[in-house]
């Protein structure tokens, strides 16, 4: 497992399009929220490829179609999540945060 982690290419958000982020933004993205059980969102969501099974790429899809995507999970608008993973997620994100998040994957990666 370490080895097959470390042989991947290192994250690299791209600083033209990425901006100023809130460190909290990258915090959620890389090691989630354990106080409030928000998984990283990178565990399943790395940048160029999907992460388990049937998990869609982030990077560089436009801004407001994630922030969309996150406030119909989060509504349970949108409901064809297996297991409901993104809705159980997108519940616990407050605006201000799918807004950061939908920033940083818009943004995209080198
Ligand atoms: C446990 C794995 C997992 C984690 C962790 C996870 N996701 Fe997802 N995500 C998925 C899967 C699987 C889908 C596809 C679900 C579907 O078919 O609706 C998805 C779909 C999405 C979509 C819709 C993409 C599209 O192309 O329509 C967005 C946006 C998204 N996730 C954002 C996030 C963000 C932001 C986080 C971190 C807060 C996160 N996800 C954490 C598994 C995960």
């Amino acid at each position: 497992m370490a080895a097959y982690y470390a042989g991947q290419p290192k994250r690299n958000p791209n600083p033209a399009s990425l901006g100023e982020l809130p460190e909290a933004i990258v915090r959620l993205v890389e090691l989630g929220d354990p106080n409030r059980n928000i998984p990283p969102c990178s565990a399943c969501h790395r940048p160029g490829w999907g992460g388990p099974i049937e998990t869609p790429i982030l990077s560089e899809q436009g801004r407001d179609y994630l922030a969309q995507q996150l406030r119909m999970y989060a509504s349970g608008e949108r409901r064809n999540d297996v297991y409901a993973r993104m809705r159980v997620i997108a519940a616990k994100l407050t605006p201000g945060e799918i807004d950061g998040l939908s920033r940083y994957y818009s943004a995209g990666f080198r």
